[in-house]
């Protein structure tokens, strides 16, 4: 690949260019300012790669996605959430024995210090559970503080991995009123999310393995996505050397808006309005179209993505499947279907590459498995786990790392006096 060359003011420079592994190219510009005296200008980082990376790849205009190499489709066939989690932290497949180590440390770190439970009291019934989860991971770091020296990488990843799905279930237990639910040795990552989640002391939680098994892809199609709002807000936080806890803390925070995790509540919302207002779509579809009207469809339009989501793909014939072994048979997924396609069939959406996203449909598999429409978030977040892990891993173990301090354009008033 050549050079760029740039022009400004007459005077020509030269910018080296920089080729991924997928062959995607890159103008590097980290000498710009020193030799120009300009920066780049790239207002929602549309243009930008703040970094290189080995975890993830997304070819949007393909609707490709990979997690270390592995299209998602097979991953999402053949394996499950852990070793998932494992390939994307330390780069390779476990072995038989890697896997067998690491199931069984998530597994032993599932209590969380018994002070911890006071904060749950603290929060108010209404306490959305992405506020309670984004304090207690931060909290997290006072209760292992050895994770601020970086000497315990690895056992506090085991400990946020496993604690994570413990205050999610406690958070939603809390909000419902019920006494909190151990974490169970003798369960897997999902079934065990699910026993904390569903039981109760009273009588016994039987584990349907449907749902134990839309849990597992769930998760594993929530597992990376590179870099996108939550991702580089760690990589961010990280970039000051602040705890991998304070790091994926900001995360869960900036997961929670509307335009990103926040979306898969707002689907199901939108997808009930919809219903209460009599099924009409062309009417919402004319909304969001509407430049007068904030309205958007939920679920739909990727900044990456310009022909389909592949998590979508996967999703919808996961939701229609789930739905029938489960005998439930919910009017939102028709609602959202003959949304999907008259939106699809729209020259607005068309033109502009709005396809549905990963939030369309998982918001209806949630719904049907009776996780509550306050958790779905959540449940993004606790996908979303390993691939912050291992992103904030990649930026921690970077040699020459720097800290992440854009530029800007100042537009205010010029020097003046009091
Ligand atoms: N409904 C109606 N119009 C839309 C939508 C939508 N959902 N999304 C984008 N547009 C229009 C937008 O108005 C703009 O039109 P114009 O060019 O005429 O001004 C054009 O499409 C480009 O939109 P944009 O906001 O510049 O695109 P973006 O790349 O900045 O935003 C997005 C991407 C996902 C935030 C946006 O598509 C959106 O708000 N979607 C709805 C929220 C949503 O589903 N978010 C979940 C994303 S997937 C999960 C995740 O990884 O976070």
């Amino acid at each position: 690949m050549e050079d760029a060359k740039l022009i400004l003011n007459g005077k020509e420079y030269i910018l080296p260019t920089v080729v991924g592994s997928e062959g995607e190219v890159g103008v590097d510009i980290s000498k710009l300012r020193g030799v120009t005296g300009a920066i780049t200008l790239d207002s929602g980082y549309g243009n930008t790669g703040s970094c290189k990376s080995a975890i993830t790849f997304i070819d949007g205009e393909k609707g490709i996605l990979r997690y270390r190499g592995y299209p998602i489709e097979e991953v999402a066939e053949k394996m499950r959430f852990v070793d998932v989690a494992y390939l994307l932290i330390y780069g390779n497949l476990p072995t038989a024995k890697e896997s067998i180590d690491f199931r069984h440390q998530l597994t032993h770190h599932t209590l969380l210090h018994e002070d911890m439970k006071k904060f749950f009291e603290g929060y108010p019934p209404t306490a959305h559970p992405m506020s309670i989860l984004s304090a207690m991971i931060s909290s997290l770091a006072s209760f292992y503080p050895g994770s601020v020296n970086g000497e315990l990488v690895d056992l506090n990843i085991v400990r946020l991995m496993s604690k994570v799905k413990t205050i999610a279930a406690f958070s939603y237990k809390k909000s419902i009123g019920q006494p909190l639910i151990y974490p169970r040795n003798d369960l897997n990552y999902a079934g065990d999310f699910l026993n904390m989640m569903f039981a109760v002391p009273s009588e016994e939680y039987e584990i349907v393995d449907v749902v134990e098994e839309a849990i597992n892809l769930l998760l594993i199609l929530h597992a990376d996505h590179e870099q996108n709002c939550s991702t580089s807000t760690v990589r961010m936080v990280g970039s000051s050397q602040a705890n991998l806890y304070a790091s994926i803390s900001a995360g869960v925070s900036a997961l929670w808006g509307p335009l990103h995790g926040g979306a898969n509540q707002k689907v199901i919302k939108m997808l009930e309005m919809i219903q209460a207002d009599g099924g009409d779509y062309d009417k919402y579809v004319k909304l969001a179209k509407d430049k007068d009207s904030d309205f958007r469809l939920m679920g739909f339009g990727h900044r990456v993505y310009k022909n389909f989501d592949p998590r979508a793909t996967i999703l919808k014939t996961a939701a229609a499947k789930v739905l029938d072994k489960l005998g439930v048979t919910d009017p939102l997924l028709d609602i959202a279907k003959n949304l999907e396609r008259i939106a699809l069939e729209d020259s607005y959406f068309v033109e502009r590459k709005l396809y549905p996203n990963v939030d369309f449909y998982s918001g209806i598999l949630y719904r049907a498995m009776g996780i509550p429409t306050n958790m779905y978030t959540v449940m993004f977040a606790l996908g979303r786990l390993p691939g912050w892990i291992a992103q904030w891993k990649e930026m921690r173990e970077e040699p020459h790392g720097r800290i992440y301090r854009p530029r800007q354009i100042y537009i205010g008033e010029t020097k003046r006096s009091l």
